[in-house]
């Protein structure tokens, strides 16, 4: 079973919308990523694109235990972030290789970080990006 959540009801409405224009039906749900492990059920596989980047050093503790309970052992995180060799302050945080190996210290294999390019509206072309793969030990 596949799940996606946005905490904003809007957001979810459009993917919703999208995802059906899409001829594809993925059931969606406002939901907070930080408290995962309250959906009781355990998962091969979690995708985030674009909530780690807009997180405190605080939240990025708490994500990672809501990950956790996510995710069955074995399983793997899948991250895309905008990283810290993207230039200027618009949009969210950067983020460094080492602050995402510091996050996922505890519990959590890196298997591998990879550069790649987030497609944004801000910067106009995109940003520089990583795309992590993580596993929960
Ligand atoms: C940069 S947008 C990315 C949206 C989408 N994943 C995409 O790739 O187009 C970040 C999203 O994270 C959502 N978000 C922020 N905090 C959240 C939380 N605690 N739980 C779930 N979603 C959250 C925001 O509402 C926003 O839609």
């Amino acid at each position: 079973m596949s799940w996606a959540v946005d905490l904003v009801p809007k957001a979810i409405e459009k993917a919703t919308e999208r995802t059906k224009q899409a001829g594809s039906e993925i059931p969606f749900q406002v939901f907070d990523a930080m408290n995962l492990g309250k959906l009781h059920e355990r998962f091969d596989t979690v995708l985030d694109a674009g909530l780690f980047h807009n997180l405190s050093d605080n939240s990025r503790i708490r994500y990672a235990s809501s990950l956790g309970a996510a995710l069955k052992p074995g399983g793997i995180f899948h991250m895309l972030c905008f990283s810290d060799s993207q230039p200027g302050f618009i949009g969210p945080r950067r983020i460094s290789k080492n602050e995402i190996y510091q996050t996922f210290s505890q519990g959590w294999h890196i298997d591998t970080i990879r550069k790649t390019r987030y497609k944004a509206y801000y910067p106009i072309g995109g940003a520089n990006a990583w795309i992590a793969s993580i596993r929960k030990v």
